[in-house]
């Protein structure tokens, strides 16, 4: 089991020192989705290379902030620059903007992400909802992170993703009149996008888009008693359901074209939390 408030004392000492309120919602932005920090009225803005421990991140798109803001009058920190593990980053690091939120008193938390789309009815631009997450196997990371009876000391995830949250993501959609899919999102560990032969696999087994974050992030946030739900912006069809080559760029163009229907639905939910 790793002591997350040992190795991470420094960099919440760091954080809490700088921060203008306690947030009540935690957003954390996916690849393309940064955009979203500069819809909302910034208080204060802490690059996290200022943080003892905090983690590079090393992707194009996910510039290294925790940003403090206000959004109807609600409190939010929104955090741009997602730590992966395909980056060679461990467990602990990619869920520490979590750890820090949970230490700062945040209790609901939105995990955006870019996902490929692997049912055959999801097209890119589609955004989902996240009913359930299934993947590559992270018991191993898990029980890394908050040992063998983390699971059972706590609620047991019952509520897995937070289901009062998904609801209010729904009706959020419903009153901005965008179309919400909704399906299992299933996490592979990269580093490369997945051959065709995996994606029919994930079919097979129920998944319905695929990405390379959220699920652990998600897991730890329920054990810090947070309630955490996840919005999928489909950026392309999976591996081997279209002749397109998938690329990182393909990924940033669509979550381009959809950031205004994404803005949108964030901030109608943020209304909602
Ligand atoms: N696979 C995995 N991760 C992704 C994809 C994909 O097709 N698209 C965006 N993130």
């Amino acid at each position: 089991m790793i002591n997350m408030n040992a190795k991470y004392r420094s960099t919440l000492e760091a954080v809490s020192k700088l921060i203008p309120f306690e947030p009540e919602i935690c957003i954390v932005l996916g690849s393309g989705l940064g955009d979203f920090a500069d819809k909302v009225e910034t208080v204060k803005s802490i690059p996290t290379s200022s943080l003892p421990e905090y983690p590079k991140s090393t992707v194009q798109g996910h510039q290294g902030f925790l940003h403090f803001a206000e959004y109807k009058k609600k409190k939010i920190l929104i955090v741009q620059g997602r730590i992966h593990f395909y980056e060679g980053y461990s467990i602990s690091q990619c869920v520490l903007p979590v750890f820090l939120a949970s230490k700062l008193n945040c209790k609901n938390i939105l995990l955006t992400n870019a996902a490929g789309g692997v049912n055959p009815i999801f097209h890119p631009g589609d955004l989902m909802l996240a009913s359930s997450f299934n993947g590559v196997n992270l018991k191993k990371e898990i029980t890394e992170l908050i040992g063998l009876t983390g699971l059972n000391e706590r609620n047991g995830f019952i509520d897995f993703p937070s289901s009062e949250m998904g609801k209010k993501i729904k009706t959020a959609a419903l009153e901005e009149k965008i179309e919400l899919r909704e399906g299992v999102y299933w996490i592979t560990k990269g580093p490369s996008y997945e051959t065709p032969a995996e994606i029919r696999m994930v079919r097979r087994y129920g998944g319905d888009a695929v990405g390379m974050s959220t699920v652990h992030e998600s897991y730890y946030a329920s054990y810090m008693g947070m309630k955490a739900a996840s919005i999928s912006c489909i950026t392309n069809y999976a591996a081997g359901l279209s002749d397109q080559k998938l690329s990182h760029a393909e990924v940033m163009e669509t979550a381009e074209k959809v950031k205004m229907n994404f803005e949108r639905l964030v901030k109608k939910s943020i209304e909602l939390f």
